[in-house]
């Protein structure tokens, strides 16, 4: 069977978790591709929460296996935890889920690094989440990063210390106040590694070829969003992995004519988290009515988002170069209220009207030209059902299908599993 995809087309945080959950009951495996624990995905069903980091957001479903890609960074630290998260639940986790031997680990001083790094970056610091993802994506592509598989063997405490030794040097290299004790660090890293090595560790890209052939259906999970991207993203201000439809190749090794339906989540609004352009921000009373009321604040750090209008010069973008076949508009719930609403539709870029994203989005090249809708009044969080919309709701769904030329098949309404409408 083909596989499909599920990925973010702003900056991460769009509620892919939800929407993941939502549709594992039509999938037998769920794999999450790339990222690690800098991703916080939000699940709301019977009246609990969950927040998922690295585990895939297929977990809570009684059938479905779920699998942490090659692609994925892990920190046995974080993946304890969410572990312990999950024990009061009736969750077989040593049957359900399972880990490639080829994803890498994040050791406690890939941590520091990203520390010291973004303290030595000062005003220009990246808004890192501090979780090591970027110093362990460098490893992995500088091949000296430690791997799942690793754990299996004799001496992988040997190449740990050699690897930790240059980290240190490194940290020193940075010449900034970054306080840790090791040895503390350490003791937590490797009872949190003993816990992983409890785990079933395969040869993923073979279990998911053999799944493939036995007519299983796969769903993969990305993190992150499409503007994170580390090729495709607001570079430098992005995180360290191909958040695009061609991670789930790389961090899979699913072959791009395997992939059928890609489904592009995004939010009705747009929020971004940590630093970097971000065109239709809004700095006024508007965008702290959106963050208040979408309670936009990151579910990793706790940070405060950002909130702006939608900018579809991006979503085209992202839409793009995803080849996204269907799209999942999230938090409509959120926008009630609101008298007017903005839809960036094209760039006043150096003088010129530009209706595509250029290479550099920084605030003195870009102002957003924006078309006004009429917003809706009415509380959206109860509806059932598609013909329950307003007017006003479905001129601006309209609109947007008609631009990116893709329908929107689900419309979300709020962040439990219940509140999600299927077009
Ligand atoms: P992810 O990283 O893409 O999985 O998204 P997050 O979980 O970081 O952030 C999405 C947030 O929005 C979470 O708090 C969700 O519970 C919440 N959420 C998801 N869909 C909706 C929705 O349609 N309406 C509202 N109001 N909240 C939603
Ligand atoms: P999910 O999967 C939103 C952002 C950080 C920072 C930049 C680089 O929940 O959507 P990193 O720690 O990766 O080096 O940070 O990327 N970022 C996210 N923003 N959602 C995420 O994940 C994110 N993961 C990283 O805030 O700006
Ligand atoms: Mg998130």
């Amino acid at each position: 069977m083909a596989v499909d995809l599920l990925l973010g087309l702003q900056w991460g945080d769009e509620g892919k978790g939800k929407i993941v959950d939502v549709l594992t009951a039509n999938y037998d495996i769920i794999a999450r591709f790339q990222g690690g624990p800098n991703a916080g995905h939000t699940l709301e069903f019977d009246g609990i929460k969950h927040v998922l980091r690295t585990i895939p957001s297929g977990i809570f479903h009684e059938t479905a296996t779920n699998v942490i890609g090659n692609g994925v960074v892990i920190d046995p630290v974080v993946f304890k935890k969410e572990l312990d998260g999950l024990a009061k639940f009736d969750i077989d986790i040593h049957k359900k889920l399972i880990i490639s031997r080829k994803a890498h680990l994040i050791l406690p001083t890939h941590r520091l690094l990203d520390a010291a790094s973004e303290a030595a970056k000062g005003k220009a610091k990246i808004g890192s989440t501090l979780k090591g993802i970027g110093p362990t994506y460098m490893d992995k592509t500088g091949r000296n990063g430690i791997r799942v598989g690793d754990l299996e063997l004799d001496n992988w405490k040997e190449k740990y210390r050699a690897l930790t030794n240059k980290h240190e040097a490194m940290i020193n290299f940075y010449n900034v106040d970054v306080q840790y004790d090791l040895q503390e660090l350490e003791d937590e890293f490797f009872a949190a590694v003993k816990v992983l090595k409890t785990l079933q560790f395969i040869d993923s890209e073979e279990y998911l070829h053999q799944a493939q052939k036995s007519g299983k259906t796969i769903l993969a999970e990305g993190a992150q969003g499409s503007l994170l991207d580390i090729d495709f993203g607001t570079y430098p201000f992005v995180t360290s992995s191909t958040t695009t439809a061609a991670g789930a190749c790389t961090g899979l090794g699913v072959a791009p004519n395997k992939i059928k339906d890609v489904f592009g989540i995004f939010k009705a609004y747009t929020t971004r988290v940590g630093s970097g352009p971000f065109p239709t921000e809004l700095f006024d009373d508007v965008g702290s009515d959106m963050a208040r009321i979408g309670h936009e604040f990151g579910a990793v750090t706790g940070r405060p988002r950002r909130c702006g209008w939608l900018d579809l010069v991006a979503l085209k973008y992202t839409a793009q170069v995803n080849g996204v076949t269907q799209l999942m508009m999230m938090k409509g719930d959120v926008l009630s209220g609101f008298k007017t609403l903005k839809v960036c539709t094209a760039y006043k870029y150096k003088g010129e009207t530009i209706s595509h994203l250029p290479y550099n989005i920084e605030p003195e090249n870009i102002e957003p030209i924006y078309t006004d809708f009429k917003g809706w009044k009415e509380d959206l969080t109860q509806m059932t059902d598609p013909s329950q919309f307003p007017k006003e709701l479905n001129d601006y769904i309209d609109f947007l299908e008609k631009e990116l030329e893709i329908p929107i098949k689900i419309v979300s309404v709020g962040p439990d599993r219940t509140q999600t409408i299927h077009r």
